[in-house]
């Protein structure tokens, strides 16, 4: 299986320690998604979402840890029950907002990656599909960020 960056996420983020954990606690983090020429066409019509998935390669992430305490808990989880970068493969994925977009550049904001991350995918959010309003949330219940504990990666 081969899978090639279909652009690259500029972000404000150039370390993990000051990076949100996720677009919920980043709100008016402003970063740009520039996808490359030849897959610009690809783009059409997208300003029509307000929001957008990004699918992308979490390229600075350490080693694979497939059980583990995430950021929100001291509690060990098993890596698929978490949204944790250290995982088999390494993909990650956040839907940010869409504020414009200009030609095969795109404006976002709600951002959670460092910059210079590589993207591998872009998917409208559509509500209808992706929103399930009785959705339980496993161990994440409670839980709430405010800053990453000193050390943990
Ligand atoms: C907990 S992950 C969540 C990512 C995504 N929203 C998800 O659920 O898949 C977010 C954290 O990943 C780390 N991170 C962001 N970009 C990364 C990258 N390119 N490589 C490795 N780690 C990254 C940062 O520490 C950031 O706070």
């Amino acid at each position: 299986m081969e899978i090639n960056p279909i652009g690259i996420i500029h972000s404000p983020f150039a370390a993990k320690e000051t990076c949100p954990i996720q677009p919920l606690y980043a709100s008016g983090a402003v970063g740009r998604v520039e996808v490359f020429d030849e897959f610009a066409a690809g783009l059409k019509d997208i300003e029509g979402f307000s929001h957008i998935y990004l699918l992308y390669q979490l390229d600075r992430a350490g080693k694979v840890e497939l059980v583990r305490a995430p950021f929100l808990d001291d509690t060990p989880h098993g890596i698929y029950a978490t949204r944790h970068p250290c995982r088999p493969n390494g993909i990650g994925m956040s839907i940010v907002k869409l504020i414009k977009r200009e030609n095969n550049i795109l404006t976002i904001e709600g951002i959670d990656v460092l910059d210079q991350t590589p993207l591998i995918d872009i998917k409208p959010y559509v509500p209808k599909f992706d929103c399930f309003e009785a959705a339980s949330e496993g161990w994440f219940a409670g839980k709430q960020w405010s800053s990453k504990p000193a050390g943990k990666e």
